[in-house]
């Protein structure tokens, strides 16, 4: 087991991605987490990233014993001037800020071969990720350089004896293409981690833990939305606990054209989750009356999430003197749901909270889930709310679902449903001009997104032939009335974000 020690960096979690791939098992630890403490002993540790300056008032420090343990450590950039911090040299404030791609040169040691390990069968130049302020001035007491940039002379470092090595650049990232190479040498080569994880064992390891969890009688409760994380969480559930899993679909009235009725159909009859739908269309759009800022849409969304479900629970519970204690949630690590769920007296269960989304998919092709649902595109929490620009309403929804439905119904056909990502129709709150016959027409405009991302944290939109563009356009604008103009979003993430709202 790799042992990361998080410092708040945005990239962390790709860490245990990368590591994951590699067939390690990884765990992630707040960075103030104590070794001693721990029940097992790490055979690698990474520092994580983070947002702060190691000499600011108050920034997160490692237990100095740590480097007294003997365990290979890693530093990745502000775990860079951690080590080199608690190793006695300065960090410098870095006049300049690097964020970017950067020229690394790997420096060879004839002589001390044991730390070109970390590069080892990398010479010359290779492309690396940077994103920092800080940046070492010098090299601490026994450290050498063993790669440089032109920005960042000590780029990456190594102890000369002990297995210590500290990175500028952020080797998880995808942007660092030999960046995977690396992690492989740190936890491979120098930690000898055995590289036998896999997701077969992340399921028997997953369906123990909540067995523990939940124990012999009790009961879960869980909310499904139709898309893949919420229906490979359930389906998990189902194996560990059978019927005492209560899965429940909150019809929002945000959903897409007809899913509640689909995805019932698909829980109960293909998976045998039990499920429950509950309509509750017309208290969400109430409560969205008059709501135009997105932020405001979501808590709006969360709340009465929240009310519905737990009156839900609470109906079941008395019904068949059944008591709930656990609440589902198929959220995964790059999620975005704010608050949605924190204050329910349930307490949660989240499965997928490690996994990125291809993982889920490879997860749920394992637990025979059908290819088509397992590759369903996510859908966000709240919806076709966050994709009628402006106040939501029931007339508006209707609109943004049909025209999606018309765009994800041609992709299909177009048999490129899976080169994309995301793909979705979002309603503009504005007027144009257009002309039908002899009339003048004042309409709304439809924006189709499409996009292509590995991890929905950075994303490209998808390059459509111009005939299959001129196709979706003129059913949406023949067959979707109140809507005579189509776009298509040309915008990559960042710095715009895949959601409108
Ligand atoms: P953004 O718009 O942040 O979207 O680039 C990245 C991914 O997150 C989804 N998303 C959400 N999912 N609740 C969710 O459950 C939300 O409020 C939310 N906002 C965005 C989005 O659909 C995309 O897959």
């Amino acid at each position: 087991t790799v042992l990361i020690l998080d410092f708040g960096s945005q990239y962390s979690h790709l860490i245990t991605r990368r590591l994951r791939e590699l067939n390690v098992y990884a765990e992630m630890l707040p960075c103030t987490q104590k070794i001693p403490e721990l029940d097992w002993l790490p055979k690698g540790i990474i520092f994580s990233g983070g947002p702060y300056s190691v000499y600011a008032d108050g920034s997160p420090h490692v237990d100095p014993s740590i480097f007294e343990l003997g365990i290979p450590i890693l530093g990745i950039c502000y775990g860079l001037q951690e080590i080199a911090w608690h190793n006695g040299r300065g960090v410098s404030g870095g006049d300049k800020r690097e964020y970017g791609h950067a020229d690394l040169h790997v420096i060879r040691h004839e002589n001390n071969p044991g730390i070109d390990r970390l590069f080892s069968g990398m010479t010359g130049q290779i492309q690396v990720w940077m994103s920092h302020g800080d940046m070492l001035s010098g090299l601490p007491p026994n450290f050498v350089t063993i790669a440089s940039t032109t920005n960042s002379p000590f780029a990456a470092i190594a102890h000369e004896s002990k297995p210590l090595f500290g990175i500028q650049f952020h080797p998880e990232v995808t942007h660092s293409p030999r960046g995977a190479e690396i992690i492989k040498h740190f936890a491979v080569d120098i930690c000898k981690c055995k590289q036998d994880w896999t997701m077969e064992k992340f399921i028997n390891k997953e369906i123990e833990r909540i067995r523990n969890v939940v124990g012999e009688t009790g009961k879960v409760i869980g909310a499904i939305s139709g898309g893949v994380d919420s229906t490979v969480a359930a389906k998990l559930m189902h194996h560990a606990i059978g019927d005492r899993f209560h899965g429940i679909l909150v019809d929002n009235g945000c959903l897409r054209l007809n899913e509640a009725k689909k995805c019932h159909e698909m829980l109960t009859k293909n998976l045998g989750v039990n499920l429950e739908v509950v309509d509750a269309s017309e208290e969400f759009l109430s409560k969205l009356k008059g709501v135009t800022d997105p932020e405001k849409k979501r808590k709006v969304i969360g709340n009465t999430f929240i009310n519905v479900f737990e009156r839900k629970a609470l109906e079941i519970t008395e019904e068949s003197g059944i008591h709930i204690d656990f609440l589902l949630q198929g959220t995964l690590y790059p999620d975005n749901v704010g608050g949605l769920l924190k204050d329910m007296k349930l307490k949660l269960i989240e499965p997928l909270r490690e996994l990125f989304k291809d993982e889920v998919r490879a997860l749920g092709t394992l637990l025979g889930i059908k290819e088509e649902l397992v590759w369903r595109h996510p859908f966000p929490g709240p919806g076709i709310a966050i994709r009628v620009l402006g106040e939501v309403t029931a007339e508006q929804v209707d609109i943004a679902r049909r025209a999606d439905n018309i765009f994800i119904e041609e992709i299909r056909n177009a048999g490129i449903y899976r080169e994309i990502s995301q793909a979705f129709a979002a309603l503009l709150p504005v007027r144009a001009v257009g002309v039908m016959g002899d009339q003048r027409t004042y309409e709304q405009v439809i924006a189709l997104r499409a996009v292509t991302t590995v991890d929905f944290m950075t994303a490209d939109w998808y390059d459509f032939d111009g005939k299959f563009l001129r196709k979706v356009s003129s059913r949406i604008i023949n067959e979707v009335k109140g809507v005579n103009r189509v776009v298509y979003d040309v915008s990559t993430k960042p710095p715009a974000t895949v959601e409108w709202e």
